[in-house]
């Protein structure tokens, strides 16, 4: 059996532990910075184990030496944002987070996949491949699995239907400029561009952009992480077991699409090693743009950052 360790054992953190403990499909293990909270989590996970039959019980530390021989390590440390915050305010905190945390990845588990969660997600990958120094292939972010699942859960409202029955896409960077993708969102096959209006259409798209606020605001002290962890257990569990998905995640782009050097994110196969291919399906000339306007606002983002 593979192993997965998350570090943070937060909101989100903890949701992503769990599932893949409730899962059964790895050794889990999380580490955070705050005294006993990991070991707190994991052992109250254990007992749930108990109760609802499952095997694995998850182990929480603060040290890295736990995280030795991980086959996957999700990256969920950091900040997160309050009310009225964008996602690129978190930037200064969480850069310091994830170039520790990124070292000691380097040290203890130096074949492991990355999958980043903390925010700002795709200038946070480019701090974890930089520290590490891992190929494009091991260093990925999650986020555009959390949006289309917005998505999906918006045109099923719009419809009257389950969101099992959706699947939608959205690719860019996970910020304001991210990129819904109405013609490769599908009910059974079927484009939402043939079952909704262009003002339903347009209602999705904007509260898909808004998905992660709108969150916040009903929260108001913490944010998504039911779905976010769900996401992350999801390529996890890919990578680890070996059997490939096909979903938007963020990766380093070296020419896909005509852009390179940054982290945007695009429809991939992620499997076994990480990601396996960027799959490059033909854009019209106003989604190209948009994609482009997206990796634009990552690549000043990154620009911006001090990194020692
Ligand atoms: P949280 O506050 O519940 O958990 C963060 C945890 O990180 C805390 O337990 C804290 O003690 C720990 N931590 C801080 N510094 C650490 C360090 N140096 N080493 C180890 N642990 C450390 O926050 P939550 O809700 O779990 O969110 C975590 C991050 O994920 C935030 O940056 C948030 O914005 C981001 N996020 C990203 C999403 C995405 O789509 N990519 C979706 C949801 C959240
Ligand atoms: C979200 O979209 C906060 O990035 C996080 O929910």
């Amino acid at each position: 059996m593979g192993k997965v360790s998350v570090i943070g054992a937060g909101n989100v953190g903890a949701t992503v532990a769990n599932e893949i403990a409730r899962r059964g499909i790895a050794e889990v293990v999380m580490v955070d910075v705050v005294e006993g909270f990991a070991k707190g989590k994991a052992l109250d996970m254990a007992q749930a184990a108990g109760i609802l039959g499952y095997g694995e019980m998850p182990r929480g530390s603060e040290g890295y030496d736990s995280i030795e021989g991980s086959d996957v390590v999700v990256i969920t440390a950091g900040m997160r944002r309050k009310p009225g915050m964008d996602r690129s305010q978190l930037v200064a905190a969480n850069t310091e987070i994830v170039t520790g945390i990124s070292r000691e990845i380097k040290k203890a588990a130096p074949n492991a996949v990355v999958i980043l969660v903390t925010n700002p997600l795709d200038a946070m990958c480019y701090v974890a491949m930089k520290e590490t120094g891992f190929p494009r292939e091991r260093v990925l972010g999650m986020a555009g699995i959390l949006d289309s699942a917005r998505m999906a859960c918006f045109v099923a409202m719009e419809l009257g239907i389950s969101p099992v029955d959706v699947r939608a896409m959205v690719l860019g960077g996970h910020g304001d400029s991210m990129v819904p993708m109405p013609r490769f969102t599908t009910v059974y096959g079927v484009a939402v561009t043939e079952l909704l209006g262009a003002e339903a259409i347009a209602r999705v798209v904007q509260r898909t952009r808004d998905g992660g606020a709108e969150i916040v605001g009903l929260l108001k002290t913490l944010s998504a992480f039911y779905a976010p962890g769900a996401g992350a257990a999801v390529m996890a569990e890919a990578v680890v077991t070996g059997r490939p998905i096909l979903v938007p995640a963020s990766v380093w782009v070296s020419g896909e699409y005509g852009l390179s050097d940054v982290f945007v994110g695009l429809p991939v196969m992620l499997g076994a090693g990480g990601l396996q291919r960027i799959v490059e399906i033909d854009l019209l000339p106003e989604e190209r743009a948009a994609l482009e306007n997206s990796a634009d606002a990552v690549r000043k983002l990154i620009a911006g950052m001090a990194l020692q």
